[in-house]
């Protein structure tokens, strides 16, 4: 054990809690002594942290079982760091909602939107701000399309731990006032989400803070595994099919993917789990070559100009954790299939008004392309599949307030009441 290393190369002092952790690099796979958040191997390539997990898969169970924490710490044996380093916030222990048979397929969502700053980004950010209170790390920076950085910015107050993040010119501002509500440091960047990144890691390596940025500091999988363990033990360790990701970086997808792989050599799932990742037609490097729609068409996007879409979280053009989300897809059989802001914007409306469940558009995409899917015949009948709610609907209400602005009509003088009887119902998706 080594220490942490900072972007600066300074060392931090020794973690006892990382003794056992091993990284491998994703790109050459060397594998590397150091067992902290060194960000990426020389080669540039990401790492990928190894846990050892001793435990008998019944000492296991009955231990997750058991645990009385509704949190993402009941699946400490997992997790490279020690619970008593996490938050006073609740992040994970998050509902996973039974939506029924839709067409013969059983459908649940992980609602993710649950967790205290309303996204799955809690996740990575309790665990790394775990492990930099752990190491007496007093500064961490980020780029972000929002979402990982209020999370960064809540989980950060909660810790009281300097948070600085650099977010892209086109963040929706409920995320920005979100962002400065929780006392972050906050630099707009003229430019897209990779420009961003490369601001973050200038700034980092500048002021040797730790860098949080999604897929680059390997802490961020090893969170959001824990959604994978989750829905596992609420499906009483009988797997699901499927589970549907909304995939921007890729880190959310090759964390479940870890997840699942985790669990089944640890011997407690047996299933083989298939992910789907699903990418906004604006940017889609990871689908483009699974999706046989756009199979060898020209890369849909660069990183030097940012498309529009409604999709903002999942708009990601040059994905950080580009070589881990497709290891996923392959190692897991996966799909991955690309949606239009039309089939996103209608999917936000169908799980409001369908299921009563509020999510942004980049989160809905998911059920967009669980749609699109079935309708080419890809789940069998009685097919368990599992969509991520990633985020909530509340910080991004374009879409909504578009579709409300359609249907506003004048308003009734309260006297003409009688007139709202023989209105008809509000029309549903
Ligand atoms: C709501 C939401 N869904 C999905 C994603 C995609 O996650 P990843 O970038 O790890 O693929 C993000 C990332 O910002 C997000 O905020
Ligand atoms: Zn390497």
């Amino acid at each position: 054990m080594t220490g942490i290393v900072t972007g600066d190369d300074s060392e931090l002092p020794d973690l006892s809690e990382f003794r056992r952790v091993t990284a491998s690099c994703l790109a050459c796979g060397r594998r590397l002594s150091v067992t902290a958040p060194s960000l990426t191997c020389d080669c540039g390539g990401n790492l990928d942290l190894q846990q050892p997990v001793s435990a008998s898969p019944q000492a296991l169970r009955r231990a997750l079982e058991h645990c009385s924490t509704r949190s993402m710490w009941q699946f400490e044996p997992f997790l490279p760091v020690a619970a008593h380093w996490g938050s006073h916030l609740q992040v994970g222990g998050t509902p996973l909602l039974n939506l029924g048979s839709v067409q013969g397929i059983n459908l649940w969502l992980k609602d993710e939107t649950r967790n205290p700053s309303g996204s799955l980004k809690d996740r990575a950010s309790e665990l790394v701000l775990a492990v930099a209170a752990a190491g007496g790390i007093t500064e961490v920076v980020m780029a972000s399309t929002g979402n990982a950085a209020a999370s960064l910015a809540a989980v950060g107050a909660a810790q009281q731990t300097r948070v600085s993040v650099v977010v892209p010119r086109d963040i929706p501002v409920a995320k920005l006032a979100q962002i400065r509500a929780f006392g972050a440091e906050v630099h707009r960047i003229d430019g897209s989400y990779a420009a961003a990144c490369a601001v973050a890691s200038k700034l980092a390596k500048a002021r040797g803070a730790l860098n949080r940025t999604t897929g680059l500091n390997p802490f961020t999988r090893e969170g959001k595994k824990t959604c994978a363990y989750e829905i596992a033990l609420q499906l009483q360790w009988d797997a699901p099919d499927w589970v549907i990701v909304p995939t921007g970086d890729g880190n959310i997808l090759s964390a479940m993917a870890k997840g699942f792989a985790d669990l089944k050599a640890a011997g407690l799932i047996q299933q083989h789990v298939r992910l789907v990742a699903v990418q906004t037609a604006a940017a889609c490097p990871i689908a483009q070559p699974f999706d046989p729609a756009l199979r060898g068409k020209a890369s849909a996007t660069s990183s030097a100009t940012s498309s529009v879409t409604c999709a903002d979280s999942i708009n990601v053009a040059d994905p950080m954790d580009l070589q881990a989300a497709v290891l996923a897809l392959q190692s897991t059989a996966g799909q991955a299939v690309v949606v239009d802001d039309a089939e996103i914007s209608a999917a936000v409306m169908t799980m409001a008004a369908r299921f009563g469940v509020f999510l942004e558009p980049s989160s809905a995409a998911g059920y967009a392309g669980f749609e699109r899917l079935r309708r080419q015949g890809v789940f069998a009948a009685g097919d368990r599949v599992v969509l991520v709610g990633t985020g909530t609907g509340l910080k991004d209400l374009t879409v909504v307030i578009v579709a409300a602005a359609a249907q506003s009509a004048p308003a009734v003088h309260p006297d003409d009441w009688r007139s709202l009887i023989a209105q008809p119902a509000l029309a549903g998706p």
